[in-house]
């Protein structure tokens, strides 16, 4: 049993690692400052004795006793990380340097939540680990891609200049139960859209492709990740390599909810990357893993989690 740190554990992803690490047996401390997380997320873990919650920000330093350290703290969506972008660097790259810091005076293993945005606008296709990417530093998204950037180049300086043990995992596109229902993203603006029988938002014409991580998947291979030899650091690509287009996705959701809602078409947001795709052949050799969940599967899991939820 190892006592171990989620920061961002209140979130979407952060809740359900929670979950599985507790179930394995671990004694975890879930840090949150319910900036984009929720208490209700982990509401149900709240009986456990092995599961503690503490309201903290991350870009202030924290001073607890831990063996490995999960740092999630970040708001995901574009809706939520540009509401104040300053902060969103700031959560980034205070956040690592605090949880860096943390890691080394207690000597913990600690694992960072990257993202695909690293990768900004590719131009090779797929992304492989050894792309540098193709960022703008100055659009609205910068905040979040330069930040999580940023807290890569910390993490392996950490590395190189004190010998800390890392994992960098560049999470791609991931959906699943307890995702925000308003926060633009599109898995679950589609569902709530359906539900509500409100028309669903297309952007562009809707030949923009992306691929969905069921949640299970990506925390299979996040515990995988930290769980491999002290050599390995990543970064590694997790995601779900099955590409759609945003229409096959919407009628998908269209037949699996029933709904009749009509498309809509909407200019693309500037910035908005047109293609993104992960290579896994890293993931796959180094953490004898791959994605199990097929997309019916999980948006049908999805679809019921945002039913019993909302009040449609
Ligand atoms: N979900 C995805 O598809 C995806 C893709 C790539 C990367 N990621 C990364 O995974 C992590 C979790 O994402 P998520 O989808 O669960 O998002 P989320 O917004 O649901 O979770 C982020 C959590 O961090 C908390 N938080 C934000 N700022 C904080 C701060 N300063 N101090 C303490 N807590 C803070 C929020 O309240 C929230 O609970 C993030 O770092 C995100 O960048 C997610």
């Amino acid at each position: 049993m190892s006592k171990v740190l989620v920061t961002g554990g209140a979130g979407f992803l952060g809740s359900h690692l929670c979950e599985r690490l507790l179930a394995e047996g671990h004694d975890v401390l879930c840090v949150d400052n319910y900036f984009t997380g929720t208490k209700r997320n982990v509401a149900h873990l709240m009986g456990d004795p092995m599961f503690e919650l503490m309201r903290h920000d991350v870009t202030f330093p924290l001073y607890v006793e831990v063996d490995q350290i999960y740092n999630l703290a970040c708001p995901a969506s574009p809706i939520h990380y540009q509401h104040d972008p300053v902060q969103t660097t700031k959560t980034s790259v205070h956040g690592a340097i605090n949880m860096l810091g943390l890691a080394k005076r207690v000597k913990a293993r600690i694992l960072q939540a990257s993202t695909s945005e690293v990768y900004g606008d590719p131009e090779i296709h797929p992304q492989t680990e050894d792309y540098w990417g193709h960022v703008n530093p100055i659009g609205v998204r910068s905040c979040y891609d330069e930040g999580k950037r940023c807290a890569e180049t910390l993490f392996f300086d950490y590395h190189r200049q004190h010998d800390l043990g890392i994992k960098v995992m560049r999470i791609f596109n991931t959906y699943g139960p307890r995702m925000h229902p308003n926060d633009g993203r599109v898995v679950s603006n589609f569902i709530v859209q359906a539900l509500r029988g409100e028309p669903i938002t297309i952007y562009g014409d809707g030949q923009q492709t992306r691929s969905f991580c069921y949640v299970d998947d990506l925390i299979d291979a996040m515990v995988r990740l930290m769980d491999t030899p002290p050599s390995f650091t990543g970064p590694v690509n997790v995601g779900n390599p099955h590409e759609f287009t945003m229409l096959e996705l919407a009628h998908t959701v269209l037949e699996l909810t029933g709904s009749r809602s009509e498309l809509i078409f909407k200019d693309l947001p500037f910035d908005d990357p047109k293609q993104r795709q992960p290579d896994i052949a890293l993931a796959r050799q180094e953490l004898d893993w791959e994605p199990t969940v097929e997309l019916v599967e999980g948006l049908t899991r999805t679809i019921d989690y945002f039913r019993s939820t909302l009040s449609v």
